[in-house]
């Protein structure tokens, strides 16, 4: 397969879209538990700009992953806004939100997430089918083949690596080319040598493919990848460093 499959947009004569991806507004996040309210997110201002890619990182139960969801959609704030592709998402139902996710903005998790009951290439195609992309099946083989797993293809999650299962999750996301990734510690799971290999696809992808990118890592080097790293800390933005 030629590399210009995988050239950014505007050299494949894909418009760049005009829509910025991700804008959070003053966002706050309170939860009820037994112990009373508890204050998730304490009013987060975040914008991200077509083609790039920011890093979130910060200590554990800062609200990383509560912020991930809220940008996605996966969660509604109880203030503040999330405006995702100059949508806001407060006015739309769910299916309203997973249509306008669909073919633009993709998720990577820590636990790959894979449905089991699907090989690898029918969980790369699926999102394909969803977003009525044609050849979904070439087109699987093809980004499965791009993250180094064409011996694979008829593999079902549970017969891979996790390794190997964290790269199907990345083909499957970046397959749609989608204009927004969010990615959850997408190396968490895996051990130093695996982690390094999804890592540089990881950026690599994003890169060949034009997609903004919002990644959730607790490694500082994996971070320092990014146009921009931003600090979380007690549910706020602690401070905001550019990486370049
Ligand atoms: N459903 C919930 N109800 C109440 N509290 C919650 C709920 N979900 C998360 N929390 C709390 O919100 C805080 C932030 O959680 P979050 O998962 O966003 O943290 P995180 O920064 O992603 O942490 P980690 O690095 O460990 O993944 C934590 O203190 C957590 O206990
Ligand atoms: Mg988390």
């Amino acid at each position: 397969m030629g590399r210009d499959r995988f050239l950014p947009r505007h050299r494949v004569g894909i418009p760049i879209a005009s829509s910025t991806p991700l804008v959070l507004e003053a966002v706050c996040l309170t939860l009820p538990s037994t112990a009373g309210p508890v204050e998730i997110l304490r009013g987060v201002d975040l914008t991200v700009a077509s083609g790039e890619t920011v890093a979130i990182i910060g200590p554990s139960g800062s609200g990383k992953s509560s912020l991930l969801s809220i940008a996605a959609g996966l969660e509604t704030p109880t203030s503040g806004k999330a405006i995702l592709f100059d949508t806001n998402l407060a006015g739309l139902g769910e299916d309203g939100r997973a249509r306008l996710r669909r073919g633009r903005a993709a998720l990577v998790f820590q636990s790959f997430h894979l449905l089991p009951n699907m090989t690898a290439e029918e969980n790369v195609a699926a999102p394909l089918e969803l977003a009525h992309r044609k050849d979904a099946t070439t087109e699987a083989r093809a980004w499965l083949d791009r993250v180094g797993l064409s011996s694979r293809r008829t593999h079902y999650p549970h017969q891979l690596s996790g390794g190997e299962q964290q790269r199907v999750a990345l083909a499957r996301a970046l397959a749609v080319r989608p204009e927004l990734l969010f990615a959850d510690e997408p190396t968490g799971n895996l051990d130093g040598a695996n982690g390094a290999l999804v890592a540089d696809l990881l950026f690599d992808l994003v890169s060949e493919t034009g997609a903004a990118l919002v990644l959730v890592t607790h490694d500082v080097r994996l971070a320092e990848r990014a146009d921009r790293t931003v600090r979380m800390k007690d549910g706020r933005i602690d401070a905001a460093e550019s990486a370049t």
